[in-house]
């Protein structure tokens, strides 16, 4: 559910319209509910209530600061995976005490970083890995909490890009080391296992992969119990799709619901780390139709958002519904709508059916509020564009679109071919 609805053939974001914003700060530009946002965080926090939890946002997914700040005023936590998203996440006020950090190669200096700042704790990927941040913990003096990500081999049937889980990706400990890596993570003197995490993939339509891969993860939790190692904090990872065109994901409440029996009797708190569920239906990409052009075989609706803006149809082939701001009666074409991105790649529609666009026209690219603008570049020179919050009537501009200069920002020219 969403708050992005036409009242009388005008779309809104909330009770703004999104053309008003659109004329205000310019195309393109990501709009984001806050309402939505709320909604969203609402429907885990709530699930999960009658249990310790943290839900700890996943920060890829969307890293705007306003963002953040609004899930961190709700109580949320952040599942960072670099330096930069633990700068973001302290910065927007999430406390250091729900603050988790995944990924495989976190460098010395991110590692150090996170210590000094106190966080819950580092999911572990890789044996090498937890030697490094004892050796790091050990000279800065300190105890380092750590989880060992699980790779519980297990398909979460979603796009092979986002798929985390199986043996054959660079994610985690095979389940089947599991023992042996816990054992040799407690005898490092400046080492705290406090826990245990997995995640599995991303864009899960279906619960069932959730409560296989946590099943196994349990089983585990058994095994370490008799060795006398004790998991805390559970972490059971992000990954819950959302309606891009027809899916029909689990929500929240039905996956507590599978969850939390699993869990009774279990002193544990359970740490998740949603990233698309919160975000993406709460934002959406506004771009203009700047040319119509008929090709000899097909019809190419060129507008002024590219690639660089929205990464996830050229990398992923990713569904995004495309509709006019304004809708009016009108007949339908097939057309690839395109950026001006000079790659083929760059579409944000393939042979879409979309109603006959005119030029200058603006349309909205929906459910692009997770993955958008966190995955844009500034290919082609283009500068990063805006984005804008609203909430109820009143809106705000939460990243300038960058500019020409900002495009050469640390650059420089050496002395030796001045
Ligand atoms: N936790 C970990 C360790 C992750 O790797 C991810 C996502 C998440 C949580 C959040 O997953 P979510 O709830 O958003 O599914 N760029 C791709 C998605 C990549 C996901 C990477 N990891 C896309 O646009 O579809």
């Amino acid at each position: 559910m969403h708050f992005f609805k036409y009242k009388k053939g005008e779309l809104y974001a909330e009770e703004v319209p999104v053309r008003e914003i659109a004329a205000k700060y310019g195309t393109p530009v990501y709009i984001y509910s806050a309402s939505t946002l709320v909604r969203h965080f609402k429907a885990y926090d709530e699930a999960f209530d009658g249990k310790h939890h943290i839900i700890c946002f996943a920060l890829k997914a969307n890293s705007n600061s306003a963002v953040i700040r609004l899930f961190a005023k709700h109580g949320a936590g952040a599942d960072v995976v670099s330096g930069g998203e633990l700068f973001r996440a302290l910065k927007a006020g999430i406390p250091a005490k729900k603050i988790v950090y995944a990924g495989v190669g976190k460098t010395a200096d991110e590692i150090r970083f996170a210590l000094k700042s106190k966080i819950l704790m580092f999911n572990v990927e890789s044996e090498n890995e937890l030697r490094e941040i004892d050796r790091i913990a050990a000279d800065m003096k300190v105890k380092a909490s750590i989880a060992l990500r699980i790779n519980p081999d297990i398909d979460p049937q979603t796009h092979p890009y986002i798929s985390t889980g199986l043996k054959k990706h660079k994610f985690g400990i095979p389940i089947d080391d599991a023992l042996e890596h816990y054992k040799f993570a407690k005898s490092l003197k400046n080492i705290a296992v406090v826990g245990i995490h997995k995640h599995i993939g991303s864009q899960l339509t279906k619960i069932s992969p959730f409560v296989d891969a946590l099943k196994r993860i349990l089983i585990l939790i058994d095994e370490l119990a008799k060795s006398g190692i004790r998991i805390d904090f559970l972490d059971i990872g992000g990954g819950l799709g959302i309606t891009y065109l027809d899916e029909h994901p689990p929500q929240p409440r039905d996956l507590a619901g599978h969850i939390l029996p699993l869990l009774e009797g279990r002193d544990v708190t359970v740490v998740m780390e949603p990233g698309r569920s919160l975000v993406g239906n709460a934002g959406i990409l506004v771009t203009k139709t700047l040319y119509l052009k008929e090709g000899e075989e097909k019809n190419f609706v060129i507008v002024d958002a590219g690639m660089n803006d929205l990464m996830r149809p050229s990398l992923y082939n990713a569904y995004h519904h495309i509709q006019p701001v304004v809708k009016t009666r009108r007949d339908t074409i097939i057309a690839d709508v395109v950026g001006p991105i000079c790659e083929s790649g760059d579409f944000l529609a393939k042979d879409r059916e979309i109603p006959k666009v005119n030029q200058g026209e603006y349309l909205a690219v929906m459910s692009a509020g997770a993955y958008g603008f966190s995955m844009s570049s500034t290919y082609n020179s283009r500068p990063r564009v805006a984005e804008v919050m609203v909430n109820g009537t009143k809106f705000a501009l939460v990243r300038k679109r960058e500019t020409y200069a900002d495009l050469l920002r640390g650059e420089s020219i050496p002395e030796f071919i001045r």
